[in-house]
C-alpha cells in the first residue's frame, strides 16, 4: 500500500464523522468551535465516555485545558449555519454566543438550546497529539433534544455552498500549515489532572 492510499483510507474516518459543536467556558468567558473528531469510548452503558480531539491552535483549547469540562452537540443536517458560526471563526475575535441561545450546563459549560442533542463531559485523561490533544471524557449529564437525522462531515461537504466550503478550505491550509510545524513535538508526560 502507498502512503498515498493509507492517507486515503484514515480520509473515510474523516467523512463518516457527526459533526459537533463544542462548547466550553472559563470564569465569566465562554466559547465554542466545530469539531468532527469525538468518537465513543467505553462499553460500559452506565459509565459513558468520549474521545474528542481538539486543535492546540483553537481559542476552545485553552477553554477546556483551564475548565476540565465542555458540553459536546450533535447538530442537525439543517444546522450549517451553527457550523459556520462555531467552525469558521475564532472567538478571540468574535463573541459566537451573540445570536445562539444557550443555558449553562451542570459542568459550567455553555448548553446550546436548540441542538440534536448534547452531552456535558468532564476530562478525566488527556493525551498530547503535538499539534492538537485527545480528551478522554465522562459525559455526566445529557438530553436528546430535537433528535432527527444528525449532520455528518459528508453532509457538510454536499449541502454547505460552494463559497463556505472555499472559504473553510483556506482557514483549513493555514491551520494544516501551522500542525504540520508541531505534529511531531509530543510531550509524552502523563496528564496530571487538574
Ligand atoms: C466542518 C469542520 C470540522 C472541524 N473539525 C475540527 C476538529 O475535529 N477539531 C478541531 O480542533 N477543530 C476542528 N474544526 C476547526 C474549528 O472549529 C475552527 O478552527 C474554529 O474556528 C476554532 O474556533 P476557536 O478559535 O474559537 O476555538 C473544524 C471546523 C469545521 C468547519
Amino acid at each position: 500500500m502507498s502512503k498515498e492510499e493509507a492517507s486515503a483510507v484514515a480520509g473515510i474516518f474523516w467523512s463518516l464523522s457527526p459533526v459537533v459543536v463544542i462548547t466550553s467556558a472559563a470564569g465569566e468567558d465562554i466559547n465554542g468551535q466545530v469539531a468532527v473528531t469525538a468518537v465513543t469510548s467505553s462499553i460500559v452503558h452506565s459509565v459513558p465516555r468520549l474521545l474528542v480531539g481538539i486543535w492546540k491552535g483553537n481559542y476552545t483549547h485553552g477553554f477546556i485545558t483551564r475548565s476540565g469540562a465542555f458540553t459536546i452537540h450533535l447538530l442537525r443536517t439543517d444546522q450549517l449555519d451553527l457550523v459556520r458560526n462555531f467552525g469558521f471563526y475564532t472567538g478571540r475575535e468574535r463573541d459566537k454566543f451573540r445570536d445562539v441561545g444557550y443555558r449553562t450546563g451542570v459542568t459550567g459549560s455553555p448548553v446550546l438550546l436548540d441542538a440534536h442533542s448534547y452531552a456535558e463531559c468532564r476530562v478525566i485523561n488527556a493525551m498530547d497529539g503535538g499539534d492538537m490533544t485527545a480528551f478522554l471524557v465522562s459525559v455526566v449529564d445529557g438530553k436528546i433534544l430535537s433528535g432527527g437525522d444528525w449532520m455528518t462531515l459528508n453532509h457538510f461537504y454536499t449541502y454547505a455552498p460552494e463559497e463556505w466550503i472555499e472559504q473553510y478550505g483556506e482557514r483549513l491550509s493555514l491551520s494544516v500549515a501551522n500542525s504540520l510545524g508541531i505534529i511531531h513535538n509530543i510531550d509524552y508526560a502523563p496528564w496530571k489532572g487538574k
